[in-house]
């Protein structure tokens, strides 16, 4: 069974600056989403006394910097005693609720990221051993209705090497992309452009395969969402000379060389909090004798963050 991610965009598609058909209102908010770029990753800091009782002014500066880069880094002071509560505390704040149940998550729905050992249920899946993690974003394999649209990174422990993050705001590549050809958009659009395959365990299906658009608009509220990974095992690509071309310039944005890209290190009471965004996680080693072993408390959305109330 192959199981199709809805596409249906709002009556105000037509007015979409993601519209490939609507130069005038992109160009406006390409001008206004370039005008406010951040120099370095330093601009996507926000630092906090206690993540878990943020305070109005803190929460403000946060929600800045996702307005304008759909990405904030907290960084807080003070050292934490229960990150995972501070995990939850950072959602609520944001009004997360609608938490994304993985596979692999406890059963609050925010997941353990560790290095765990072979033969638990965790067996097989990359974020829970130190190996890299290619470009994504989180959910690509999910159905329409449960796409994940924001995404926290709350770190309680830091690797003694490696484990760095590297992002991407989805809305930058969709101009990278856009300029060069404007096609590129249209077939990355497409419904069926890209497929992920079942995802099959001694013989049963725990995932139906699942088929989608890379970039679709969230019908709550108009946002560009993306769906990717650059994984290239068994992912089924439509057929055509230009998806062929506007997957392997996606590919070629993915790299060091892209300006946009922005490199992370997160510490032990800092968080990553994103409309997910392109990110990836390089390879890291452990020291246990050191304490130095990662441990990272993810938590997954279905709505993108936009606003907090009373702020
Ligand atoms: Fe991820």
């Amino acid at each position: 069974m192959v199981v199709h991610v809805n596409t249906s965009v709002s009556q105000d598609w037509n007015d979409s600056p993601f519209n490939p058909d609507n130069d005038a209102a992109y160009q406006q908010w390409r001008s206004h989403k370039l005008a406010g770029l951040p120099e370095s990753v330093q601009d996507l800091i926000v630092d906090v006394d206690d993540a878990g009782k943020l305070t109005a002014e803190e929460i403000s500066a946060m929600l800045e910097r996702l307005q304008r880069y759909n990405s904030v880094v907290y960084r807080q002071r003070s050292a934490a005693a229960d990150h995972k509560a501070i995990a939850h505390a950072v959602s609520n704040v944001f009004h997360m609720q609608r938490l994304d149940n993985h596979l692999c998550a406890e059963d609050d729905a925010v997941s353990t990221l560790q290095v765990m050992p072979e033969g638990t249920r965790h067996e097989g899946y990359i974020p829970y051993t130190n190996r890299a993690i290619n470009w994504h974003t989180d959910g690509y394999y999910n159905t329409a209705d449960r796409q994940i649209r924001s995404m926290l990174l709350h770190c309680a422990s830091a690797a003694a090497s490696g484990g760095d993050n590297q992002i991407l705001d989805h809305e930058l590549v969709y101009i990278q992309l856009r300029d060069l050809n404007p096609d590129y958009i249209r077939v990355l659009m497409e419904p069926d452009v890209m497929t992920i395959p079942a995802n099959i365990e001694q013989g049963v299906e725990i995932r139906p395969a699942i088929t989608g658009p890379v970039f679709s608009i969230d019908p709550a509220n108009g946002a560009l969402h993306m769906r990717f990974t650059a994984r290239t095992r068994s992912i089924e690509w439509k057929d055509s000379k230009l998806v062929q071309e506007a997957v392997q310039t996606l590919h070629d944005l993915l790299s060091d060389d892209n300006p946009y890209v922005m490199n992370l290190h997160l510490n032990a009471g800092e968080g990553l909090l994103s409309n997910n965004v392109l990110h990836n996680r390089t390879a890291f080693c452990n020291d246990a004798e050191a304490g130095q072993e990662r441990l990272i408390y993810r938590a997954r959305y279905y709505d993108r963050v936009t606003k907090v109330a009373g702020i």
